[in-house]
């Protein structure tokens, strides 16, 4: 044959192919979803989650630590709240000694230097396992919003460096701004959830903060996985509200809302690979289906490629120890 072009040139050998690779993963690029238990010493297995842990705080500080050498920046808290102490506002969501405030200061009392995110949302905390406050079977929008603002402000004041609003109430992120604003707290910053799809892929997750709704779903706030033009109103309206940050989720379903969004905010953008996407992984290396390691890396390099700089994923330390 004559060809005037042979693409396979470009990937004759190793060194060739890492020369001209246009997507590098390195340890910079994660967040890494910690969950904390009250207690001392304890690690429980998520049963939907095979290989990750819930752990008490003083656990937490070690992971955190191994965390920190393997060159991971930045965890993302979330905390389980005990049965006794959910009702419907979520008021424990901003008790200042609550374990979310104890965990912020704790962390960033040891490790200065890693960056830690808090989620912000009700369904920890809510006797319903909604995001917002429930009245009359409706989970109201106003008045959940309130309620996010006095949680954020709580974990602005234990130190957080950045608030991450999961919740998809409407209005929040200006709310949120103006109230850190109001009271001082000009260094804190928002990673907003800003598309974020109802999604089934959230499953395991419920699992471990025992967090799943009590009735109905999370249609009325979370978005339709049919919508892509929703994706960008939600996500350019979180940004002229004051979002540093802004997230798709999940991610490897939702790739070309990724690289929608990368190509019109001028913010970074991150993607979240959350719980059920992990769980595939896991489960179909089990059955010996898949490679894990290689599936790990492929997976949070095409997030990456499609236009996320930050991933959080429960894959980092698995990634992070791959890189090295
Ligand atoms: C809480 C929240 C959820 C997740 C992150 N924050 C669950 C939900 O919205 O139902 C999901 C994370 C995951 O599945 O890994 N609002």
């Amino acid at each position: 044959m004559y060809l005037q072009r042979r693409n396979r040139i470009l990937r004759t050998n190793a060194s060739i192919r890492s020369l001209v690779a246009e997507t590098q993963l390195t340890p910079n690029d994660f967040i890494v979803p910690l969950f904390i238990d009250e207690g001392e010493n304890v690690r429980t297995e998520i049963t939907s989650m095979p290989g990750y842990f819930r752990m008490s705080l003083d656990l937490t500080l070690r992971e955190v630590e191994e965390l920190y050498k393997l060159g991971i920046k930045c965890v993302l808290l979330f905390v389980k709240t005990f049965d006794e102490l959910k009702d419907n506002e979520g008021k424990e969501a901003w008790n200042p000694d609550g374990l979310m405030q104890r965990s912020i200061r704790a962390i960033k009392n040891a490790f200065p230097e890693m960056v830690v995110m808090t989620d912000v949302a009700l369904d920890p905390y809510s006797i319903y396992g909604h995001d917002g406050i429930v009245i009359d079977g409706e989970i109201v929008n106003d008045e959940t919003v309130e309620a996010l603002v006095k949680m954020s402000l709580s974990h602005a004041q234990a130190g957080a460096d950045f608030i991450a609003p999961s919740d998809m109430m409407d209005g929040r992120i200006g709310a949120m701004r103006h109230a850190l604003e109001q009271n001082g707290y000009i260094k804190t910053g928002i990673m907003a959830y800003s598309a974020k799809y109802a999604s089934c892929f959230y499953g395991p997750f419920r699992d471990a903060l025992d967090s799943a709704p009590g009735f109905g779903d999370k249609k009325t706030y979370q978005m339709n996985y049919a919508n892509r033009l929703e994706a960008i109103k939600e996500t350019l309206m979180d940004i002229e509200e004051g979002a540093d940050i802004v997230m798709v989720k999940p991610a490897m379903a939702y790739l070309d809302i990724i690289r929608e969004i990368a190509n019109t905010v001028n913010v970074p953008v991150s993607a979240y690979h959350v719980s059920g996407e992990y769980a595939m992984i896991k489960a179909a290396a089990k059955m010996g289906w898949i490679d894990e390691n290689k599936a790990i890396i492929e997976s949070l390099t095409s997030i990456k490629r499609a236009g996320a700089g930050l991933i959080a994923t429960y894959y980092a330390k698995d990634a992070a120890k791959l890189l090295g």
